[in-house]
């Protein structure tokens, strides 16, 4: 990739149409950030039909090692304000967001309980149905278009990872299209084709939850064999989950466990199509290099663009100073892709030794990805049936880009076998 000199003054991260322009550019545009001004102030905006006023604005975090280090001291850097850029109310923050937008102690005790869905045991309960479920996407690929062509997001990229989660909630199959629909509404904040309006965005949060609720009483009078009874039934110091905790918790898991899975998948796509020699080094060997691959796939397509922490007193990091109270907002996309941390950062290289140093599931501490190992092995198995069975598969179109500054998405993007 050519990446062009952008001056420091053309930059605007709040400008909706900076998230519009060419790939290389925006490379270029955190790439001045990163060598000339790496803790950026910006102004906020007003945002298109939203009734929240523009806040008081915040730093660009564009280096890795700050990201890094503010994420690793959360008693400096808090989440208990948010952890996107708008300033909400914290009841809306914790009501959509959940744990994300929790400090400690509120955040220790709902991450214990909820870990508890998530140990080695459930993750390998899990590990069998990916195999399955990615099987089926194939089987259906195979079976559904005899012209060898279709949506690869639509078809491939997206059922999996929802199919999954929505399996390990104890989720009916009937109900899957609902839960599809409302987490792009949620994550497509900002992209026109997907949210209207501030409304949509409050009447899909309170059918989630409403939804979610229900489950969680169900399972909590009907345990079975998924992860929602295993939560509803945790005990941690003798508390359980409400089941307004438990809708909360389902919308950021279902947001969490969607969209960027989703992304990372259609992304690792089109990055294989676009370099054949990576392509080949890895599908010739693919059990040695899967681990690398994956991790990079994930660097490279960093699905989550950033997330916010707010300082909770006066501190230096980077050599930068910042108030208490000041919003740093990571941005993750631009610390992989950190010269000073990674040789030749916009080389796609599915050999690169790059774990734990990429931060595209986070930069460490408390909040670091709750699915990441799901994540990991839900990219492995999708690309391990389309090497087995389709390996002639290629990207045929070019993306249809989501136009967000927080999930790097695609949102259409045709392939071919
Ligand atoms: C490639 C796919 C994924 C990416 C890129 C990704 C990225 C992230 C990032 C950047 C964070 C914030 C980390 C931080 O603030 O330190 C996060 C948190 C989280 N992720 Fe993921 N994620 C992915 C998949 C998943 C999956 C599959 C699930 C669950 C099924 C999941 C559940 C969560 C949860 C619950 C949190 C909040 C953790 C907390 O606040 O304690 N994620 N993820």
């Amino acid at each position: 990739m050519e990446i062009p000199q952008v001056p420091l003054s053309d930059i605007d991260l709040s400008d909706p149409e900076f998230w519009t322009r060419d790939r290389a550019w925006r490379e270029g545009a955190f790439k001045t950030l990163r060598d000339e001004s790496p803790f950026q102030f910006f102004n906020e905006r007003v945002i298109e039909n939203s009734p929240i006023p523009p806040g008081p604005g915040y730093r660009a975090v564009t280096r890795h090692d700050d990201i890094w280090h503010i994420s690793r001291n959360p008693q400096l850097f808090c989440s208990g304000q948010g952890s996107n850029i708008a300033d909400l109310p914290v009841e809306i923050n914790e009501f959509f967001g959940s744990m994300i937008n929790m400090d400690d102690p509120k955040h220790f005790r709902l991450r214990s309980i909820v870990s508890r869905g998530f140990t080695p045991k459930e993750i390998s309960r899990v590990e069998e149905l990916v195999r399955v479920r990615a099987a089926k996407v194939v089987d259906r690929l195979l079976s559904d278009f005899p012209s060898r062509e279709c949506d690869f997001v639509e078809e491939v990229a997206a059922p999996l990872p929802l199919e999954i989660i929505c399996d390990m909630l104890g989720i009916p199959e009937s109900d899957h299209k609902d839960i599809f629909h409302w987490t792009n509404v949620i994550l497509g904040v900002g992209d026109p084709e997907f949210v209207t309006s501030f409304d949509d965005l409050v009447r899909v949060g309170g059918e989630i939850f409403n939804y979610a609720q229900q489950l969680g009483e169900d399972r909590l009078k009907n345990p079975q064999d998924d992860i929602t009874s295993v939560m509803m039934h945790a005990e941690v110091d003798g508390e359980r989950l409400s089941s307004q905790e438990f809708g909360s918790f389902f919308i950021l898991l279902v947001v969490a466990g969607n969209e960027t899975t989703r992304n990372a998948i259609s992304h690792g796509m089109k990055l294989l199509t676009d370099h054949p020699d990576q392509r080949d080094i890895w599908f010739n060997n693919y059990e040695e290099h899967a681990k690398t691959a994956v991790e990079e796939i994930v660097r490279y397509a960093t699905p989550v663009i950033h997330f916010r922490r707010t300082a909770t007193e006066d501190t230096v990091v980077g050599g930068q100073e910042l108030e208490k109270g000041e919003k740093v907002v990571m941005f993750y996309a631009s610390g992989n892709r950190d010269e000073r941390t990674f040789e030749n950062p916009h080389t796609f290289d599915v050999t690169r030794q790059i774990a734990p140093t990429q931060i595209g599931f986070g930069a460490g501490g408390p909040h670091f990805c709750l699915g990441a190992n799901l994540a990991r092995r839900e990219i492995m198995v999708m690309f391990d049936e389309i090497r087995r069975r389709i390996p002639t598969m290629r990207i045929s179109s070019e993306p249809a880009y989501l136009q967000s500054s927080f999930i790097n998405g695609i949102k259409r993007m045709r392939c071919e076998w």
